[in-house]
C-alpha cells in the first residue's frame, strides 16, 4: 500500500484533482478523520487531517482508493515493494543510540529542573524573609534557562518524578511547570494563530487587490513578539507569587477550607501578587496582568473566579493561556492527599468546559492539546491490550513494548512499533490514553534491565 505526503494530495485537490483513500484515516486519538469511500475533492478536508498531526496517507488500491488530476485521469501511483507497507526496521545500533540519547536528556532535564528549582526556592526564601523584595534578575536567567532548554527538547521535563511532599514543595514545581508548559502553549498558539492571521489576509488582500499583491510581499507575522514572549514566561513564572504572604497555615491546611480562609487565598492574585511586585518596581503589563487575573472568569458567569473588575473578553490571551494551564498543572501533579489525574483525561475535561464557550479559547485549546499530546521520549505508556511499552521517539510516537498484556515484564528487547503508522484499527497498539504519562523510575521494579541500566541518572524528586 502506497503511503502519500498529504502536502502532494492537498496540491492535487488545491488543482481541483480527487483523492480516495480507500481506508479510513485516524488521527492518534482513534477519532475517524476521513471515511474510506469519501472522494476528497475539497482542500479543507485534508487540511484538517493534516492539523490532526497526520502527513502520511495510506492509499489503498485494493478498496478502489486512487488519485485523479483535474481532468478526472487517474494519477498512476508508483508500484510498491511487498514490504513497504511494514514498519521500519530499526537496528540494534540505531536502538542503542536512542536510549542513550534519551539518558542524557534526561540527565540534562533534571539537571535543570533542580537548578530552577532552587532558584525559585531562594526567590520565595528571599520574599518571605525580606517581606517582598525578590531578585527579578534570578527570575528572568531561570526562565531564559528553561526556555532555552526546551525550544531543543520538546516537553522534556513532563515525565521527571514530580512528587511534591509540602506546600512549598508544590509551589516549586507549580512555578516552573506552568512557565514551560505555558510557554509550549503560548508558542504553540502564537504560531497557530500568526498562521491564521497571515492566510485570512494573503486571501483578503488577494482578492482585494488582485494581482498587485503576491506571497512573496506578505511578510511572515507573529502575534506575539519574542520580547513579549519572554515576559509572558516571566509572568507564568511569577503567577502565584502572592502566595509567598499567605499564612502557610492555611496553605498547609489538610481540611477544607472556611469561607474566611478561601477569601484570605483569593487575594494572593488581585492583591498580594501585585503587592510584591509593585514592591520591587516591577511594572511590567504582561507580569502584572498574569499574577492579577490568572484566576478570572473566562466567560460570563463562570463560577469561583476573581478578581471581578474586567469582564471575560478584556482578559488578554495570555492570561487565558496561564488560567487553564494553571488547572491543568494543578489537576496532574500528584500530591500527599491526591493521585495524579491523566494529562488526556484533564485536557478532555477542560475542553469539553471551555471550549465552546468562546472560539478564541477554542483556538489557544487547539495548541494546548498538540502540545500536551507529546509523548516525551523516556517516557512510559500503557498499551490498550495491557502492555507496557518506553517511548524512544515522540514522532510516532515510537514505543518498545516491554510487558506482556498481563504486566509480566519481557526480559527480551522487543521491536519498536510505529504508533503512529498503523492505520488500521490495531487498537492492541494503541496508547491508552485512560492511563497516564509515567516515569520509568515509577514502574522501576517492571523494566527490563536494557531500560533499568539507563534510567539510573539523578531525578528531580
Ligand atoms: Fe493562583
Ligand atoms: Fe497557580
Amino acid at each position: 500500500m502506497n503511503k502519500l505526503n498529504i502536502d502532494y494530495l492537498i496540491s492535487i485537490v488545491d488543482k481541483g484533482g480527487g483523492v480516495k483513500t480507500g481506508i479510513d484515516i485516524f488521527n492518534e486519538r482513534g477519532v475517524l478523520l476521513l471515511e474510506k469511500d469519501v472522494i476528497v475533492s475539497d482542500v479543507r478536508i485534508l487540511l484538517n487531517i493534516k492539523n490532526n498531526g497526520v502527513h502520511d496517507i495510506p492509499i489503498n488500491p485494493d478498496n478502489a482508493g486512487g488519485l485523479w488530476d483535474q481532468n478526472g485521469n487517474q494519477i498512476i501511483l508508483k508500484p510498491v515493494t511487498d514490504d513497504s507497507d511494514s514498519e521500519k526496521s530499526y537496528s540494534e545500533t540505531d536502538i542503542e543510540k536512542k536510549i542513550n540519547e534519551i539518558t542524557q536528556l534526561r540527565h540534562a532535564a533534571s539537571i535543570k529542573y533542580r537548578k530552577a528549582k532552587g532558584n525559585i526556592k531562594k526567590i520565595i526564601g528571599d520574599i518571605r524573609s525580606s517581606g517582598g523584595q525578590f531578585d527579578f534578575d534570578l527570575v528572568e536567567n531561570t526562565v531564559t534557562d528553561l526556555l532555552q532548554f526546551l525550544a531543543k527538547n520538546d516537553n522534556a521535563f513532563s515525565y521527571l518524578t514530580k512528587e511534591i511532599f509540602s506546600f512549598d514543595d508544590y509551589l516549586y514545581n507549580h512555578s516552573i511547570n506552568v512557565c514551560t508548559i505555558g510557554v509550549a502553549v503560548l508558542n504553540k498558539f502564537n504560531e497557530n494563530f500568526g498562521a491564521a492571521i497571515n492566510k485570512f489576509f494573503t486571501e483578503f488582500l488577494f482578492k482585494t487587490f488582485e494581482n498587485d499583491i503576491d506571497d512573496a510581499q506578505v511578510q511572515p507575522f507573529f502575534y506575539y513578539l519574542p520580547d513579549e514572549l519572554e515576559d509572558m514566561a516571566c509572568g507564568f513564572f511569577l503567577h502565584d507569587v502572592g502566595k509567598v504572604l499567605i499564612p502557610d497555615e492555611i496553605l498547609n491546611k489538610d481540611s477544607a477550607l472556611t469561607s474566611d480562609e478561601y477569601a484570605i487565598v483569593k487575594t494572593h492574585s488581585f492583591e498580594k501578587g501585585i503587592e510584591i511586585l509593585e514592591r520591587n518596581k516591577l511594572h511590567n503589563a504582561f507580569i502584572k496582568n498574569i499574577a492579577k487575573y490568572h484566576h478570572c472568569a473566562l466567560f460570563k458567569d463562570e463560577q469561583n473566579c476573581y478578581p471581578y473588575d474586567k469582564p471575560p473578553f478584556e482578559i488578554p490571551l495570555y492570561v487565558k493561556i496561564c488560567k487553564l494551564v494553571d488547572i491543568y498543572d494543578a489537576m496532574t501533579s500528584k500530591r500527599i492527599y491526591k493521585e495524579a489525574i491523566n494529562p488526556i483525561s484533564v485536557v478532555t475535561e477542560i475542553f469539553r468546559k471551555y471550549a465552546g464557550k468562546d472560539p478564541m479559547l477554542r483556538f489557544i485549546l487547539h495548541s494546548f492539546v498538540k502540545v500536551v499530546g507529546i509523548h516525551p521520549p523516556g517516557s512510559i505508556v500503557f498499551l490498550q491490550n495491557g502492555q507496557m511499552a518506553y517511548v524512544i521517539d515522540s514522532h510516532g510516537p515510537l514505543v518498545i513494548p516491554f510487558t506482556d498484556t498481563n504486566g509480566s515484564t519481557i526480559a527480551a528487547r522487543q521491536e519498536p512499533i510505529d504508533i503512529g503508522s498503523i492505520y488500521e484499527k490495531r487498537n492492541s497498539f494503541q496508547i491508552d490514553r485512560r492511563k497516564p504519562l509515567i516515569s520509568p523510575i515509577d514502574v522501576y521494579d517492571s523494566l527490563p534491565s536494557f531500560i533499568k541500566e539507563n534510567v539510573k541518572s539523578p531525578d528531580c524528586s
